[in-house]
């Protein structure tokens, strides 16, 4: 058994109640301003004042005390909602963007997703695996132990299939957990243009099929949207995906309000996504429903568009999560700092509210809430020091990341940031003692 004890800390976290937080809840969160935490064989044992822990503690072999020194500590970020599986930036559309083109016009004209679609059937598995792992790398430097990754940009067996071999190396080779998502409906191949019908076929015909086999996604996703796939097709595709025991989720109302967040309700998806146009009356049956919505405000930024409505989610009880959405398009950042930053300073989410929304409600819109999201006694110590007093310096030390590095030991390409305990049953061992801080005992 091996018993650590991590002191001399802030500890912020909200508390699991067995499902996500929404309204008040979202808000509330335990602190302590003087706490520690004891991990036993890298499960949260205890989580508290520090005073009453080393009382109740004075009997047992402590093999690692570790003096946090006033930092405070977080549950490790989850990022819900990605898409770092590509395999080559779109700077170029990016400047299209800045100069006025929109970004459902230059998918219009076969760029966009289409041409991430043209990169990846270039690429190999490994290089599609080592680009990936990079992107993963990055956002666990900036904190999230958990991420969702999403394929999407095969559009065909062979290159769905190939996008989510790379994701399944990288669950294994990365410290972090990782939840893949099948993404097949992304966007219609040109193919299929006059007859998307047929392509949701292909999908529910073969592609489905092949990723249930190989046991490689857990969730399935699709893009309702203008131009893209209808709510109908939707329905069918993810009715498709839950026979055969598929969590569903919904890049819903990102652009225009089709009715994505209503569809959602419908199916009882995990997450509805985006909801940038979701109407009133939707986000009220989604918190009745208990979908998570998943805002991604690093897209509106990107985007350039009006925030989802994040103070109204909350106030209709909808549990909020948070999630970058990193892509070579619409949202390029691995970072949940600044995706928290937004959420603070421009949806007007309190610094409390924002830090459920990162761990918790983000860990619910994946259904890892049973091993991560917060600091609750047997969940795996996962868990952030951040070089601040309380969470509110993720939106005040703006553009960097107040997570402090950690010493990733023998691999020096992943310059992690992030400290988990529980790291040690991966493939990928962490060593050493943490930088700035004393080696542990
Ligand atoms: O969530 N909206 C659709 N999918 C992604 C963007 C993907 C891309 O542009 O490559 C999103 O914003
Ligand atoms: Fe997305």
């Amino acid at each position: 058994m091996s018993v650590k004890l991590f002191r001399n800390c802030r500890i912020y976290t909200p508390s699991d109640k067995g499902c996500p937080a929404g309204g008040r809840a979202q808000s509330q969160i335990a602190s302590f301003p003087r706490g520690a935490l004891l991990v036993k064989n890298g499960l949260i044992a205890r989580v508290g004042e520090e005073v009453k822990i080393l009382a109740e503690i004075t009997f047992l072999t402590i093999d690692q005390e570790i003096d946090c020194q006033s930092r405070c500590l977080v549950p490790g970020f989850v990022d819900p909602h990605t898409h770092i599986c590509f395999a080559e930036t779109r700077e170029s559309e990016f400047e299209m963007r800045i100069e006025g083109t929109p970004y459902l016009e230059i998918l219009k004209q076969g760029g966009g997703i289409l041409s991430s679609v043209k990169a990846i059937d270039a690429a190999t598995e490994d290089e599609l695996y080592k680009n990936c792992l990079k992107h993963a790398l990055t956002a666990l430097s900036f904190g999230a132990t958990t991420l969702e990754i999403k394929s999407g940009y095969g559009l065909d067996t062979q290159n769905e299939l190939k996008m989510l071999r790379a994701i399944d190396r990288v669950s294994r080779t990365t410290p972090q957990d990782v939840v893949a998502t099948f993404l097949g409906a992304h966007a219609i191949p040109p193919y299929y243009k006059e007859n998307s019908d047929a392509f949701i076929d292909l999908i529910i015909d073969e592609m489905l099929p092949a990723v249930n086999r190989q046991n490689i996604a857990k969730q399935c996703d699709i893009f309702c949207e203008k131009g893209v796939f209808t709510i109908n097709q939707g329905r069918r595709l993810l009715q498709a995906a839950k026979k055969l025991g598929m969590d569903v989720k919904i890049h819903a109302d990102e652009v225009h309000d089709l009715g994505g967040a209503g569809l959602a309700v419908e199916l009882g998806a995990i997450s509805a996504d985006h909801l940038l146009a979701a109407s009133d009356e939707n986000i009220v049956k989604m918190a009745k429903a208990g979908v998570v919505a998943n805002l991604l405000p690093a897209t509106a930024y990107s985007l350039r568009k009006p925030y989802a409505r994040a103070r109204k989610m909350i106030e209709s009880d909808l549990p909020v999560a948070l999630a970058t959405d990193c892509n070579p398009g619409s949202s390029f950042t691995e970072s949940m700092p600044f995706v928290i930053g937004l959420a603070i300073l421009n949806m007007d989410m309190s610094p409390a509210e924002a830090l459920t929304a990162a761990t918790l409600n983000a860990a619910y819109a994946i259904g890892m809430a049973k091993s991560t999201g917060s600091l609750d006694k047997n969940k795996q110590a996962d868990f952030l020091l951040l070089d601040g007093e309380s969470p509110a310096i993720l939106a005040y030390h703006a553009g960097v990341s107040p997570v402090v590095q950690t010493n990733a030991g023998q691999l020096p390409a992943l310059q992690t940031h992030a400290w988990r305990d529980h790291v040690e049953r991966k493939a990928v061992p962490l060593k050493g003692g943490v930088n700035g801080y004393p080696k542990m005992k």
